[in-house]
C-alpha cells in the first residue's frame, strides 16, 4: 500500500490545526477521543452489543415477514444509502439483507461508469436494476453520486450537476407514482469518526480492501462534501421522496433506526409494532433541517 511518499495532511477541525498521517499505525489521541462525539453526536457511548443484537434479531424477524408480504402481494421496494466515505453504508445494507432471500433482495453497488454508460441517459444504468414484483433493491451509493462525489472530485461538469439537481425530484416522483416503495438514507458521520474509520481500514487486514484512492482524496475535502450534502438535502428532499438522515457515528444505533424506519413505513401482514420499537429521533430525522 505504501508508496514511499508521505500522505500526511494538515487539517483544521473545529478551529484546531491537526496533522494526520494515515500510514502511521498509531491512531492519534485527538481522533480517538473525539470520534464518537464528532459532528455533535448526541450519545457519549456506543449502544451495548447485547442490546444491539437482541433488537437487531427482532427487527430481522420483521424484515423476513415484510419480504414474505412483498412477494405475496407483488410489491416493490428501492432503498438507497448515501453518505461520505466510511459512513457505514455497506454495513447497514448488510444488516438489512442478512436473513432475506437473496433472490428477491438484491444489492446494487456500481463502479464508475463505463464509456458506454457515460454516453447514456444519466439514470439509465441505475434504472436497469429497478425491482420487479416482490423485489427489494438496496443501492450502496446511487444516482446521488452526481450530487456529491462527482462534483467534489471533478467527475462531472457543472452543467451536468445542475441538470441532475433539477431532474432528480421529477425522476423520483415518477418512480414513486408507479407504486415503488422508495427510501433514501443519508448516513451522517463526524470528521474525526471518518478519520478513525479510514485509519482502521488502512491498518486492519480485513478492512484494507475498503480503502480507496477516493478516501485519500476525501481527506482534505471535508468542507466541499458538506456544502454539496447540504445543497442535495435542500433541493432533493421532497414529499414523495424524503431524505431520512441517520446520525451514524454509532453504527449500531444507526442500523436499528434505519430498519425501524423501513418497517414502520410499510403495512405488511403480521407487523409487530412492539418488536419494531420506536424511532430514536436523536438518531433519525428528515430533511435538511435535521442537521442544523
Ligand atoms: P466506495 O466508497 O463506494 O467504496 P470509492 O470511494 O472508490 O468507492 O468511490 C466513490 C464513488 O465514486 C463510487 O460510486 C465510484 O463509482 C465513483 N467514482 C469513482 N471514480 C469515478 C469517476 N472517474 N467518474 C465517476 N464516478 C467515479
Ligand atoms: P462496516 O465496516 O461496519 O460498515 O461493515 C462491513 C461488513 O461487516 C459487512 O459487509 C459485513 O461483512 C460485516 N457486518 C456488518 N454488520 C454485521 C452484523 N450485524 N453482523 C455480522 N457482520 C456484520
Ligand atoms: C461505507 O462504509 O460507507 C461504504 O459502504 C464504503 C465506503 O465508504 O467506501
Amino acid at each position: 500500500m505504501s508508496t514511499g511518499e508521505s500522505r500526511t495532511v494538515d487539517l483544521t477541525i473545529g478551529g484546531k490545526k491537526r496533522r494526520f498521517d494515515i500510514d502511521n499505525p498509531t491512531l492519534p489521541d485527538w481522533i480517538d477521543d473525539q470520534a464518537l462525539s464528532s459532528g455533535d453526536y448526541p450519545y457519549d457511548d456506543k449502544l451495548n452489543r447485547d442490546k444491539y443484537e437482541k433488537q437487531l434479531e427482532k427487527l430481522q424477524i420483521e424484515l423476513v415477514k415484510m419480504q414474505f408480504w412483498m412477494q405475496a402481494t407483488g410489491k416493490r421496494m428501492v432503498a438507497l444509502f448515501e453518505g461520505r466515505d466510511a459512513a457505514g453504508k455497506g454495513g447497514t445494507i448488510f444488516s438489512i439483507r442478512t436473513y432475506l432471500n437473496p433472490r428477491s433482495a438484491r444489492v446494487v453497488a456500481l463502479t464508475k461508469p463505463t464509456e458506454t454508460e457515460a454516453g447514456q441517459w444519466y439514470y439509465q444504468r441505475y434504472a436497469t436494476h429497478f425491482p420487479t414484483k416482490g423485489e427489494i433493491v438496496l443501492y450502496d451509493r446511487s444516482w446521488y453520486n452526481r450530487a456529491v462525489v462527482e462534483p467534489v472530485m471533478g467527475f462531472c461538469t457543472p452543467a451536468q450537476y445542475d441538470s441532475f439537481m433539477r431532474a432528480t425530484p421529477r425522476f423520483e416522483k415518477l418512480l414513486v407514482e408507479d407504486g415503488v416503495h422508495f427510501f433514501k438514507f443519508w448516513l451522517d458521520i463526524g470528521q474525526e469518526m471518518q478519520l478513525k474509520r479510514f485509519h482502521d481500514r488502512r491498518h486492519d487486514p480485513l478492512k484494507i480492501w475498503k480503502l480507496s484512492p477516493m478516501d485519500i482524496a476525501a481527506l482534505t475535502k471535508w468542507d466541499q462534501y458538506t456544502e454539496k450534502r447540504n445543497k442535495m438535502l435542500e433541493e432533493t428532499h421532497t414529499k414523495e421522496a424524503p431524505w431520512a438522515i441517520l446520525r451514524a457515528n454509532d453504527k449500531r444505533r444507526s442500523r436499528l433506526n434505519a430498519i425501524r424506519h423501513i418497517l414502520l413505513s410499510l403495512d405488511y401482514e403480521g407487523k409487530d409494532k412492539d418488536a419494531i420499537g420506536e424511532i430514536d429521533d436523536k438518531i433519525l430525522g428528515f430533511g435538511p433541517k435535521y442537521l442544523k
